[in-house]
């Protein structure tokens, strides 16, 4: 008999719409050993909350996410708010008994990522962070290849996620390009978490940083007529050294808003002597091997639909957001109730805080054009 998990959801946006999206279609997962219901809904604007009235289990919809926090029916609530409310909201929910599922990047900055950490340990509670790009079958496939260390010394590695709609100097601006709402660490808090996930889940933990930011657009129209001054980083490429197996390696993340052509393309690159393997979510089934033997050679692979929770989809069929999405809360929800068995988890608090540690680092490294060490 599988478990149950009761599940709210505080922000009705882009990102809560794709929860309810993939809760709707738990049936697809084969065996899962929790059984997920969306009963609530918390958003302050009407026709946000209204839309969920299109998920016949949503029972509640509340203005004020205090009401959703006082059921006693909820035990999971999944956070989606501009990132100045991540640290109090999530605070409130840990406070209010229930686990959590935090959007990233889990807080505005450092001392709200450390802050709702601290309050994850003290209180006990089950918390995991947003990033479910690892969750492809191709990003899947190279954590797998680099953890089994058969490719040689390492020589670098190169993690990103681009998007490319900013080039458009009259797409509108919104809460994500202004630092009040966004935070100071900009495209990093907005993209950043999901590059980080896989190299600091193999134990690649940076050791400095010499970061290159840029800004572009310093206004947007503003949806109403009128312009509105846009003050985040929009590209940041951040250049790290970190020690494995006795060895500094250069690890570069590249997380951009302004990336010609690139819509939403996560990839990830690890170069050895032995071996090497290259995924990007740009060619979503294809996975790029590296052989060396008398000749040296790239070996291009189809991987078909195969995660880390079996489904009902064939095995020949082409992967996409909403699977990935929908892998990543089959693992939520699978090590909430100790059952991963082995199988790749979401982000923790910890690396959370990590991500957030190496972001202030590459905004001091910015500042004082200089390589910055973590300490
Ligand atoms: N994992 C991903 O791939 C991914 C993609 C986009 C955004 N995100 C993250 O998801 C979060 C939300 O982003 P989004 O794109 O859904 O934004 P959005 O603007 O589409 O949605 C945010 C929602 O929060 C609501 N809100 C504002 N104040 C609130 C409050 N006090 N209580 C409850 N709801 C409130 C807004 O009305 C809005 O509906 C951010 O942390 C963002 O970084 C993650």
């Amino acid at each position: 008999m599988s478990l149950s998990a009761r599940i709210g959801i505080i922000g009705g946006g882009l990102m809560g719409r794709q929860v309810a999206s993939a809760l709707s279609r738990w049936f697809v997962l084969d065996n899962h050993p929790v059984q997920p219901e969306l009963l609530a809904v918390c958003d302050p604007v009407e026709s946000r909350r209204e839309w969920f009235r299109r998920v016949p289990t949503v029972k509640l919809f509340a203005a004020d996410h205090h009401e959703l926090l006082a059921s006693p029916e909820i035990d999971v609530v999944y956070v989606a708010v501009p990132h100045n409310l991540h640290e109090q909201i999530c605070l409130d929910v840990l406070k209010s008994g229930k686990d959590l599922f935090a959007e990233k990047p889990f807080g505005i900055d450092l001392k709200a990522a450390r802050a709702i950490a601290e309050a994850a340990k003290n209180l006990k509670r089950f918390v995991r962070c947003s990033s479910e790009f690892p969750f492809f079958p191709g990003g899947q496939r190279a954590f797998k290849i680099a953890s089994e260390g058969k490719l040689g010394r390492l020589l670098e590695v190169r993690a990103g996620f681009l998007h490319s709609s900013d080039l458009d100097p009259d797409k509108p601006a919104n809460w994500k390009r202004q630092a009040k709402t966004c935070g100071e660490i900009g495209v990093m808090g907005d993209l950043g978490l999901h590059v980080v996930h896989i190299p600091f889940r193999l134990g690649w933990k940076p050791k400095h940083v010499y970061a290159q930011l840029q800004k572009f657009y310093p206004q947007r129209p503003d949806g109403m007529g009128g312009l509105a001054p846009c003050d985040t980083w929009d590209n940041a490429t951040l250049h790290t050294g970190v020690e494995i197996e006795g060895h500094e390696v250069p690890i570069r993340f590249e997380m951009k808003r302004l990336a010609p052509g690139e819509t939403n393309t996560w990839f990830l690159e690890i170069l050895g002597t032995d071996g090497g393997v290259k995924y990007s979510t740009k060619e979503p089934k294809t996975l790029w091997t590296f052989q060396r033997s008398r000749e040296q050679s790239w070996l291009r692979t189809d991987l078909g639909f195969h995660g880390p929770f079996t489904t009902i989809t064939g095995g020949i069929f082409e992967p996409g957001f909403p699977d990935c999405f929908l892998q990543m809360w089959a693992a939520f929800l699978a090590e909430r109730a100790g059952k991963l068995e082995g199988r790749f988890g979401c982000v923790t608090p910890e690396e959370a805080v990590l991500s957030h540690r190496l972001f202030a680092a590459a905004l001091r490294s910015q500042a004082e054009q200089n390589a910055v060490f973590l300490d």
